[in-house]
């Protein structure tokens, strides 16, 4: 009896330090008082498109918005990945959009736009390099210092490939290489250009199966089972030379951290086992017209069907991910294993020393590690990551 209640009142003591302990800890390692800074197209845009155009946008309009009651010009029934990301950063308050005028970028900003590439001259947006070049412009806003400790979170290339294979539908496999090496060539130049700013926290998210994308599957008549290859096919080729080429950085650029999201695997995942990740539909949208209703949601005068529960959809309009579903992504960018965030998560690179070299490189993803994760998946429950 008497070692009984010393056991119960070690468990109780055990109980109360843990209590005690973990808030301190979860909130010393996610608080690392940096700035969330985004680069990139419509997925990360929190409303600079609709700041650089004359003419109304779609997702400034319902049902964009609309989980929050209110269209913001972000591209998803409510917040986007770096909103929640920001949050889990401990980041108080929302990331603005860089072009408004007079906002708070105390704890950073986002520079995409809509329509954004790496190669060529958009229309009505910008390329990557004059968002960096925007920043650079900001720069008074921030010190060196806390622009050195904060994320820089990329995501960039859809747009390119998505124009590239519009206007080359034949292109052979040597063409289709060279414009690949000129996408990633323009990548490289551009984060350099960026760690030149002052960065040095680089957050890459590899391209998403663009072929599986509703409004492809859509325009290119795949039906609902099959993704279009040809555009798949691309940004496999791209995601290949991102991680090669961080390494690269890193290993001759000194400070230079780096870290790569796989969104292709995170997609591709959630498409192939919708049931696993909680989603009743990801190969169609819930926003829109057409075979996958992946057209026109938001636009004036284009009668979309609304699907009603948005949570249980991968996709809101015909390319861009629900709210739910970038709850998740930012989940796995802070805290996921290196199954899909190599080599470090966002929370351990945040509060990685400045101007250390990273002990741990980037590793390809084999066949052989893809299998291990599938079977352990199945096995803990993984999926619901
Ligand atoms: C901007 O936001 C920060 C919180 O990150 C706050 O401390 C500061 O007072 C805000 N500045 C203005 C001008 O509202
Ligand atoms: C799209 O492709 C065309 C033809 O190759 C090119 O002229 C144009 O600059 C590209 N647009 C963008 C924004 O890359
Ligand atoms: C959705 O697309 C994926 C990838 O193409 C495919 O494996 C899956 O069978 C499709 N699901 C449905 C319900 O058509």
């Amino acid at each position: 009896m008497a070692s009984n209640c010393n056991l119960v009142s070690v468990l109780g003591l055990l109980l109360v330090l843990t209590l005690i302990h973990n808030p301190v800890t979860v909130a010393g390692q996610r608080n690392s008082g940096a700035a969330l800074f985004t680069f990139g197209d419509s997925n990360f845009d929190a409303g600079n498109k609709q700041t650089l155009t004359k003419t109304n946008v779609a997702q400034s309009f319902w049902p964009y918005g609309k989980s929050r009651d209110d269209p913001n010009g972000k591209f998803s029934d409510g917040f986007i990945a770096p909103d929640f990301l920001a949050k889990f950063m401990g980041i108080p308050i929302e990331i603005p959009p860089a072009l408004v005028p007079n906002v708070n970028v105390s704890r950073g900003a986002s520079f995409a736009v809509a329509d954004a590439t790496l190669l060529g001259a958009p229309v009505e947006s910008l390329t990557l390099s004059q968002q960096v070049r925007k920043f650079n412009q900001m720069k008074a806003n921030w010190n060196d210092d806390f622009i050195k400790k904060s994320a820089f979170l990329i995501y960039i290339g859809a747009n390119d490939y998505l124009n590239f294979s519009k206007n080359n539908p034949n292109a052979d496999a040597s063409a289709q290489q060279a414009f690949v090496t000129s996408v990633t060539n323009k990548l490289k130049n551009d984060i350099s250009l960026l760690y030149s700013s002052g960065a040095s926290k680089f957050v890459i998210q590899t391209l998403a199966p663009l072929g599986c994308l509703p409004i492809v599957r859509q325009e290119y008549n795949t039906g609902m089972e099959k993704c279009h290859e040809p555009l798949n096919d691309l940004a496999k080729q791209h995601n290949e030379k991102i991680g090669p080429m961080l390494n690269e950085m890193a290993r001759t650029t000194p400070g230079f951290q780096f870290t790569v999201f796989d969104f292709y695997d995170a997609i591709i995942r959630r498409t192939q086992k919708p049931s696993s990740y909680r989603f009743f539909m990801t190969n169609s949208s819930c926003c829109g017209i057409g075979t996958h209703d992946a057209y026109g949601c938001g636009l004036p005068n284009v009668h979309v069907r609304l699907c009603e529960y948005q949570r249980s959809y991968l996709f809101f309009d015909g390319r861009h991910n629900t709210e739910k579903a970038q709850e998740m992504f930012a989940h796995l960018l802070i805290g996921a294993d290196k199954n899909v965030i190599q080599p470090m998560n966002v929370r351990e690179l945040v509060v990685y020393p400045v101007d250390e070299p990273m002990t741990e490189v980037w590793v390809p993803t084999t066949s052989a590690t893809v299998q291990a994760r599938e079977s352990r998946s199945s096995s803990h429950g993984y999926g619901s990551y």
